[in-house]
């Protein structure tokens, strides 16, 4: 089985950022868990990460011609007004699993409303890394017991 983590606008500044929100790993740390994860559950994990929306939707759209079962999204501040994001995701015909390192809804207003949510699988939100590594797990369990 093979899932795409997408990692979008800021998140490579994981580890510079406010560490009460994101902790202090970085997302190289970050990616190698997920490998780590991946390579224990038989899971081939690619990790990508653009500040540029286009590439985003390009990255999604490529998708279609892979042999990729799930994806794993954090599009940071994109989640919150990025239909084309929303769009491009809602073409795909496998699960996809929504993650957040914060707890969204405990924060300002404007992060409470996802426009990804309502085209994704399910989300994770609030436990910091862990958020990725619980939204591989749903990614793959989605994959073996679940239709989009
Ligand atoms: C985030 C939450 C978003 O509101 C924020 O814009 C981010 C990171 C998270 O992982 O908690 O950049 O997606």
């Amino acid at each position: 089985m093979r899932i795409l983590i997408l990692h979008g606008v800021n998140l490579n500044m994981f580890g510079r950022r406010d560490p009460a929100q994101y902790g202090n790993a970085t997302l190289a740390q970050i990616d190698s868990g997920l490998e780590a994860l991946g390579r224990e559950l038989g899971v081939t994990v690619e990790c990508f990460q653009t500040n540029h929306e286009g590439e985003m939707v390009e990255r999604i759209h490529k998708v279609l011609d892979e042999e990729v079962q799930a994806v794993v999204i954090n599009a940071g501040a994109w989640t919150h007004y990025s239909h084309a994001i929303a769009d491009a995701l809602a073409i795909l015909k496998i699960p996809v699993v929504e993650v957040h390192m914060s707890n969204v809804h405990a924060r300002e207003s404007f992060r409470h409303n996802s426009v990804l949510s309502a085209v994704c699988t399910g989300s994770i939100c609030g436990f910091g890394p862990a958020s990725y590594l619980l939204g591989l797990r749903a990614a793959r369990n989605a994959v073996i017991h679940m239709n989009k």
